[in-house]
């Protein structure tokens, strides 16, 4: 769901709603109550339209007369280490966010989940609607795991995986691509749509096969490169950005 439907010289322009949405001044629900009751004014005057279109760095918008900054929007990749659990925050356990300390921006969380001992590619963001996009079941949107497993990975158990297994949900799997790797009998790449608890682990048993290590190297657009460390993020290229279609 994108709301940035326009530009205006370059400006980006942003729904009045979304905006005060990100600027963390209530719910949708709220906000719309606010807009009715006349609290809200655009360069001085009362505004009520949800769809009003203001731009950074050309209007002023006030909840109750007060000015309100624009929420910039961040977008980050972490490599993501294991032994590292996919929270925002743990009282004993260090989190993947705790990993992010220092990087702008405000309200970040993390783009779906990866199992503690699972490494690699997290995105990290405060962009609401880019992690519903990614997430949402419909969308299926390729992720793809390094998959080390236990035994040698055959011909047979890659074709059962293409075509979807019985990992004890109501539904087989969807379709994915499994490709051997060449530099070990025992390693695949493993592309999934889904997003199921445990799901690449479940369906290596399925196949008679386990999991001895587990790197996502890729979710949509957005590959994760050898050269960045594990342990260590960076932002988001502005190519990366424009294939997520958050860039207008
Ligand atoms: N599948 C798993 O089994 N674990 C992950 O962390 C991600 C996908």
């Amino acid at each position: 769901m994108k709301f940035l439907l326009d530009s205006c010289g370059g400006m980006e322009l942003i729904r009045l709603d979304k905006f005060l949405c990100d600027a963390n001044v209530g719910t949708r629900s709220e906000v719309k109550e606010l807009l009715k009751r006349g609290r809200v004014t655009v360069d001085g005057s009362v505004v009520q339209k949800a769809d009003f279109k203001v731009a950074e760095g050309k209007n002023v918008v006030c909840l109750d007369k007060k000015p309100l900054t624009f929420a910039q929007k961040v977008y980050y990749l972490l490599n993501k280490p294991a032994g590292v659990v996919s929270a925002s925050r743990d009282r004993r356990e260090k989190t993947a966010l705790d990993l992010l300390k220092g990087a702008p921006g405000r309200d970040l969380f993390l783009v779906g989940r990866l199992d503690k001992d699972t490494e690699g590619l997290l995105l990290v963001t405060n962009d609401g609607d880019l992690a519903h996009r990614l997430l949402s079941p419909g969308r299926h949107v390729d992720k793809t795991y390094r998959v080390l497993a236990q035994k040698e990975v055959t011909q047979e158990c890659l074709k059962r995986l293409e075509a979807g297994v019985d990992i004890g949900d109501e539904k087989p799997t969807r379709p994915a691509v499994a490709k051997k790797l060449a530099d070990t009998p025992n390693g695949l790449l493993l592309t999934i749509q889904e997003g199921r608890f445990h799901q690449v682990k479940r369906m290596l048993l399925a196949v008679g096969n386990e999991v001895v290590g587990l790197t996502r190297i890729s979710m949509g657009p957005v590959v994760l490169e050898d050269s960045l460390p594990i342990g260590q993020w960076r932002p988001l290229t502005e190519k990366e950005k424009e294939d997520l279609g958050v860039l207008h």
